[in-house]
């Protein structure tokens, strides 16, 4: 099983999309492990987004992420990555398919309500980030036999 880390941006939780998305999430049968709310600290949404340093967007992205509560999440299961990014949509949500969350919610990349780790390395750098080890939390959903 693969976990990823997962965050429903400030204009998601202020717009009351948090139970669709986590709905989404769970319909999909990946199941969440950990998950908090709370205003990301400055310096952690530095780190987490530390590869775009030198992007023109940086400041604002760090603005926006940092402005208000969003609510982050590990997600694991069978190609968690993958499929997570396939149901958050391209980050550009002009060109997010309808039926993903950025294709049904969001107009504009600067406010486009998720976030989701690309691959195996950045999952693991951003839940380190994110969460303490004793934070996750391990228990069986009854529809696993039916899911794998
Ligand atoms: S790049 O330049 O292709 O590497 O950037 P990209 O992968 O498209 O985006 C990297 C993250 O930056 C966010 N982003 C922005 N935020 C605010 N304003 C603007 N203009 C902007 N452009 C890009 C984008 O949503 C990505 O963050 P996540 O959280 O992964 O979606």
């Amino acid at each position: 099983m693969e976990r990823t880390y997962v965050m429903i941006k400030p204009d998601g939780v202020q717009r009351g999309l948090i139970g669709e998305i986590i709905g989404r999430i769970e319909r999909r049968g990946l199941k969440i492990s950990a998950m908090r709310m709370n205003v990301i600290d400055e310096n952690d949404a530095k780190e987490h987004y530390s590869e775009h340093c030198e992007k023109p967007f940086f400041g604002s992205l760090i603005s926006y992420v940092t402005s208000a509560p969003s609510v982050s999440m590990i997600v694991e299961g069978k190609d968690a990555i993958k499929s997570m990014r396939t149901i958050n949509g391209a980050t550009n949500p002009s060109e997010a398919m309808p039926g993903t969350i950025r294709g049904d919610f969001a107009l504009e990349t600067g406010r486009n309500v998720v976030h989701a780790s690309d691959s195996v390395e950045s999952a693991e750098r951003e839940i380190n980030i994110h969460f303490k080890d004793d934070e996750t939390n391990e228990y069986t959903r009854i529809d696993e036999e039916w899911l794998y």
